[in-house]
């Protein structure tokens, strides 16, 4: 199949979370705190992230979806904050599968801090830094790769491989 190529085995993967979990954690203020994760992509990440931290948390989700043609989303980003959660006030963690040219993820930022949390951490599980387009880091990066589409661990290919427990390179027959 077009993923046989493993870049980040489960192994890896489920070594990364304490510790990541831990940088996180030391980060947050302590309390409560809300973690947001956007759709589809964070979400078998975030889950596990957000066990890993062993913390009072409520959840809230964005689904976010990029218009226009081909699979870049070029800044046109559409932001869907139905089931966001209350933001004002609180601490929010805001978690994403993989941080690319960036737009996604500024978009996303500027929506929560126009909602006044308290504070505002961010973790993604992938970090794609030559990709960038706006200036944008995340506080928490699980895993710098090079320039390469993957799919697996949440994210997908037109929907495919979400559920595998690895990072995959895709590369189309
Ligand atoms: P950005 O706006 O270009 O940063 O796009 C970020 C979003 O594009 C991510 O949340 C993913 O949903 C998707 N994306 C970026 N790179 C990849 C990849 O290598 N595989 C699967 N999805 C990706
Ligand atoms: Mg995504």
């Amino acid at each position: 199949m077009p993923a046989d190529e493993i870049l980040i085995s489960e192994t890896e993967i489920q070594t990364r979370l304490p510790a990541l979990a831990a940088e996180v954690n030391a980060a947050l203020p302590d309390g409560p705190v809300h973690i947001v994760m956007i759709l589809k992509g964070a979400i078998i990440f975030g889950v596990d992230l957000a066990r890993a931290l062993m913390r009072n948390a409520t959840l809230g989700f964005l689904a976010a979806s990029s218009y226009g043609a081909g699979t870049e989303s070029k800044g046109r980003v559409q932001i869907d904050t139905e089931h966001l959660g209350e933001i004002e006030g609180r601490n929010v963690l805001l978690i994403d599968d993989i941080l690319d040219t960036g737009h996604t993820f500024a978009k996303t930022i500027d929506i929560l801090k126009s909602k006044r949390p308290a504070s505002l951490r961010t973790c993604v599980l992938m970090d794609k830094p030559a990709r960038r387009e706006v200036d944008i880091h995340a506080d928490h990066v699980g895993f710098a790769i090079e320039n390469h589409f993957v799919v697996g661990y949440g994210l997908d290919c037109d929907e495919a491989y979400r559920t595998l427990p690895d990072i995959r390179i895709y590369a189309p027959e």
